[in-house]
């Protein structure tokens, strides 16, 4: 019955989401086809099997999914939902579709202005689902499962799940991050939802150590470097454009203006970060550079995407740094993610495993 996949992905990156979901699935052998359109910020993966949506959320792993920001396996499409009274016919699906436990359900709408267009149509159905859900003893803390309602019109909508474990905790993927009043710039979201993507909550103190450095290639006017400084890091911030005073005055950042494809580090840093806008071959030489010279152990990283051709320039630069890294035999992992703060472009992980 769970034989339908919906991805969420940003709006324009169908395409990207679709090429991605049909290589992957083909890997582990749950074999269907995308249907999709542009524009519409989501693709569906129609498994062959009756229950091949499930399989491939059992088998995939979130997390290296590079375009898609949530998914879950549905049923297939709920077309004809009644104009009132709907939790009736819902909850019967519920019932039907669930394998154990819910922990969390969520109504939603994709990203697109029509899908936000039903942003309230969602709020109101959702207390009156969560007492049916209650009420049926279908919700409790330690429950597997997420229920996700996908509402395309007041009508139409797919239902599904997601495991807890294997899935974006933010509802339809998106963060709820705010700039900080005092940030120079919006672009520090990037950076800050790029940690709360990569790095798990509770290696952060560990990971983001106060006291050590960091080198920001591209920093003006320092979204990023604020984000470090934040957390205690001193910066080393290359960029022939003016910092923000205000993050200068903090004493924990020195500029430098030199090209950031030429300068080298006096001393090894723990963190490299870099929000250039060139093309992304170069910039992922330049990290692969960085960390195979132990530069630094850990780095994040924006790629700036052609117009076309993009999932295959995001696979490219992945090679490219992973044949420089794997010439070095050191332990490491890289990963990529078009994160909800991402334009044209995706943001790159890669660090060293301290063994
Ligand atoms: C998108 S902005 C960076 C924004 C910054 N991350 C923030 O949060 O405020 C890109 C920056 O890259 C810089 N840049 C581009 N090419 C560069 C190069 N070869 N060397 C150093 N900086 C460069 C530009 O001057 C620009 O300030």
């Amino acid at each position: 019955m769970l034989n339908h996949l919906l991805l969420y992905c940003r709006q324009g990156f169908e395409k990207e989401a679709a090429a991605e979901i049909a290589n992957l699935a083909d890997q582990v052998g749950v074999y269907g086809y995308v249907k999709t359109s542009e524009g519409s910020a989501h693709v569906c993966y129609v498994t062959h099997d009756a229950d091949g949506a499930l399989q491939l959320l059992r088998q995939l792993d979130f997390h290296q999914l590079m375009f898609v920001r949530q998914w879950f396996a549905a049923a297939p499409l709920l077309d004809d939902l009644p104009e009132q009274n709907r939790i009736g016919p819902l909850l019967e699906l519920v019932e039907e579709i669930v394998p154990g436990k819910l922990a969390d359900f969520s109504v939603e709408y994709v990203d697109t202005n029509e899908g936000k267009a039903l942003s309230g149509f969602c709020r109101k159905i959702t207390v009156p689902l969560r007492q049916a859900l209650k009420k049926k003893n279908l919700i409790k803390a330690s429950g597997k499962y997420r229920l996700h309602l996908l509402f395309l019109s007041g009508r139409q909508a797919w239902m599904g799940i997601s495991t807890m474990e294997n899935s974006s905790p933010w509802t339809m993927g998106i963060p709820r991050l705010k700039v900080p009043r005092d940030a120079p710039s919006r672009a520090t979201l990037k950076l800050e939802e790029a940690w709360h993507f990569f790095i798990p909550e509770e290696e952060w103190a560990d990971r983001l150590k106060a006291r050590t450095r960091a080198v920001d290639l591209g920093a003006a006017p320092g979204g990023w470097t604020y984000q470090l400084v934040a957390r205690g890091i001193s910066v080393y911030a290359v960029d022939n454009g003016p910092m923000a005073p205000e993050l200068m005055a903090t004493g924990m950042v020195e500029h430098i203006r030199e090209d950031a494809f030429l300068y080298e580090p006096r001393k090894p840093v723990q963190w490299l970060v870099s929000d250039i806008a060139d093309k992304p071959a170069r910039v992922a030489d330049l990290v692969g550079r960085w960390l195979s010279k132990g530069w630094c152990r850990e780095a994040i990283f924006n790629l700036k995407l052609p117009m076309k051709q993009r999932f295959q320039a995001v696979l490219d630069c992945r090679e490219r740094i992973a044949t420089r890294m794997d010439e070095t035999g050191v332990r490491y992992e890289l990963r990529f993610r078009q994160l909800y703060h991402d334009r044209e472009e995706v943001t790159g992980h890669i660090r060293w495993f301290s063994d």
